[in-house]
């Protein structure tokens, strides 16, 4: 079978559905390339690129609708494209589609033989993840929506100690830890932002944290867990707690990044007038939600607008302004797909229906409309998985309290050497080496438990008490040869300025740290 590649024809898009590395997967899965003329140019995958690697090159779209089997684009078929009269009989379409959105192109497309994939319908269910283009494009939005709010706001996000003066870092505020929150969150924080993060799910929490974000919350219980991997809509009284606590928050952060949404709902307004007000001039709002309305409310789609010096960014093209990651990430997502669909690597393709994932994404069916897709049932535990199960925790419960004995053991050893090496050396031996021995737990305790991000304030903090010099230089102050008091002096003198300077450098240092 052929497949093939069209360039995008939205003006704005920069992607490509497939690039270059991703043609040498497919043509080994017995499948033949075509690729429209300057498809992936705007992504920097040139023509050349895709000839190196075994695909064809064609001069118009019509050749690659008349002549492919199987289409493969980034966006749903525009109506300028005709889809419906260019699709060949017995052929497929692979792209994001939003059936639910576009029911007039959905109709028109099922005729006889014809079957559409939706890159956008993956079940959110762990075995799909290879194929959630939503995600996969999630992630890079979150990522570009801090360089965007970077570009705008006129500060750096790490702090810093230099000499014309100390930089306070950036605070920024994630609502929404989904896909493109999580991303944001990581991007902010490698960039050296202090970041805080709020979702309606308590169970994102750990993922927030272990991204060296601080986890808000409200007063009111209420999980925001909903159906398929998503959230629920919210109870008015919730959304109400939510809005006195980012009240509070846009008086203290510098950017916040909205992401808030629930599948197939307009989004939530989390952000008022009020709060805008709110926040220090040059502070910058990126509400990823714009294509549903937005999450604040003066959000305009793909649109800057400036409230009283606070920039509130509304692009809803945030993955096309990344294209050469998010067209391989989304050309991957594809291959998985054709990787499923083709098993028997024949260049045939075989629609299982039976198959969750496969049943979920096709939304025509041999010129039916398969869509909406029947409901995911979560299967209930096996017997066999149970006892399964009930071994590996009865191995770890073992584990643990191993774990537990373990440095009671330890000890144990460590006294009765102790009290052997006691029983045959002289006392003097036995005073240094307590000494000693109680030198090697204090330094343990003070440099292991200390993070690693606060190992420079601790090496200044060391370097002051190595200062510890200045004692004998006060010993020895104080003699009757005239040279050995001059230079006590001066030890007393430079040692000074060792324990003053390493004290307030490792202050200023902690400072920076402060939330
Ligand atoms: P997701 O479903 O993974 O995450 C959304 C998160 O919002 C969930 O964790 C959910 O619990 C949370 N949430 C829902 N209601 C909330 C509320 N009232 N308060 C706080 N948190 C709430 O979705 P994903 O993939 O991260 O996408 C997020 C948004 O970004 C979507 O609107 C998506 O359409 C949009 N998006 C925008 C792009 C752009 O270019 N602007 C590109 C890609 C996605």
């Amino acid at each position: 079978m052929i497949i093939g590649i069209l360039k995008e024809v939205i003006e704005s898009e920069n992607r490509v559905a497939i690039t270059p590395a991703v043609v040498i997967k497919i043509l080994k899965l017995g499948y033949e390339v075509q690729v429209e003329k300057s498809a992936g140019a705007r992504a920097n995958y040139t023509d050349s690129a895709y000839k190196q690697v075994g695909a064809t090159i064609s001069e118009s779209s019509s050749e690659i609708w008349n002549q492919s089997d199987i289409i493969i684009k980034v966006n749903p078929p525009e109506k300028s494209e005709s889809a419906s009269s260019q699709l060949n009989g017995n052929s497929s379409l692979i792209s994001f589609f939003y059936p639910r959105q576009n029911k007039e192109i959905l109709k028109s497309m099922a005729k006889e033989n014809v079957n559409v994939f939706a890159m956008d319908c993956v079940p959110r269910i762990t075995r799909a993840q290879k194929m959630d283009a939503l995600s996969s494009m999630s992630n890079v939005a979150g990522s570009r929506a801090v360089i965007e709010a970077s570009h705008l706001f006129g500060r750096f996000f790490g702090g810093q100690i230099t000499a014309a003066g100390k930089i306070s870092p950036a605070k920024v505020l994630v609502i929404g830890a989904g896909v493109s929150g999580l991303s944001a969150i990581g991007a902010a924080a490698s960039l050296g932002a202090i970041v805080r993060a709020f979702d309606t799910r308590p169970e994102v929490k750990e993922q927030v944290e272990s991204l060296s974000a601080e986890f808000l919350t409200v007063d009111i219980k209420e999980d925001g867990a909903g159906k398929g991997g998503y959230a629920k809509v919210m109870s008015d009284e919730y959304i109400k707690s939510e809005h006195k606590l980012f009240e509070e928050q846009c008086k203290e952060v510098d950017i916040i990044i909205t992401t808030a949404l629930i599948p197939g709902k307009p989004a939530p307004i989390l952000l008022t007038e009020k709060m805008i007000s709110l926040m220090k001039p040059g502070s910058v709002v990126v509400d990823l939600a714009a294509e549903r309305g937005g999450n604040c409310c003066y959000t305009k789609k793909d649109q800057v607008v400036n409230i009283k010096g606070v920039n509130i960014v509304g692009y809803t093209d945030l993955p096309s302004r990344l294209p050469s990651q998010s067209s391989q990430l989304y050309a991957t997502n594809v291959y998985h797909l054709l990787c499923d669909l083709t098993p028997e690597k024949n260049g045939k393709i075989n629609i299982n229906m039976d198959d969750q994932v496969i049943r979920g994404m096709t939304v025509i069916n041999n010129g039916e409309i398969t869509f909406p897709p029947p409901e995911i049932k979560k299967a209930a535990p096996s017997p066999v998985t149970s006892t399964k199960e009930t071994k590996k925790q009865n191995i770890l419960i073992t584990k643990k309290s191993i774990k537990k004995t373990f440095p009671v053991i330890k000890f144990g050893l460590a006294l009765l050497t102790l009290i052997g090496i006691g029983s045959v050396s002289p006392p003097s031996f036995m005073a240094h080496f307590t000494v000693f021995v109680l030198g090697c737990f204090v330094g343990y305790m003070v440099v292991w438990n200390v993070t690693s991000a606060l190992h420079t304030p601790l090496m200044s903090v060391t370097n002051a008490v190595s200062s510890i010099i200045i004692i004998g230089a006060l010993i020895q102050i104080s003699s009757d040869n005239i040279v050995l008091t001059v230079m006590a002096s001066l030890a007393i003198f430079i040692t000074s300025i060792n324990i003053v300077g390493g004290f307030a450098v490792t202050k200023r240092m902690l400072e920076m740290f402060k939330k």
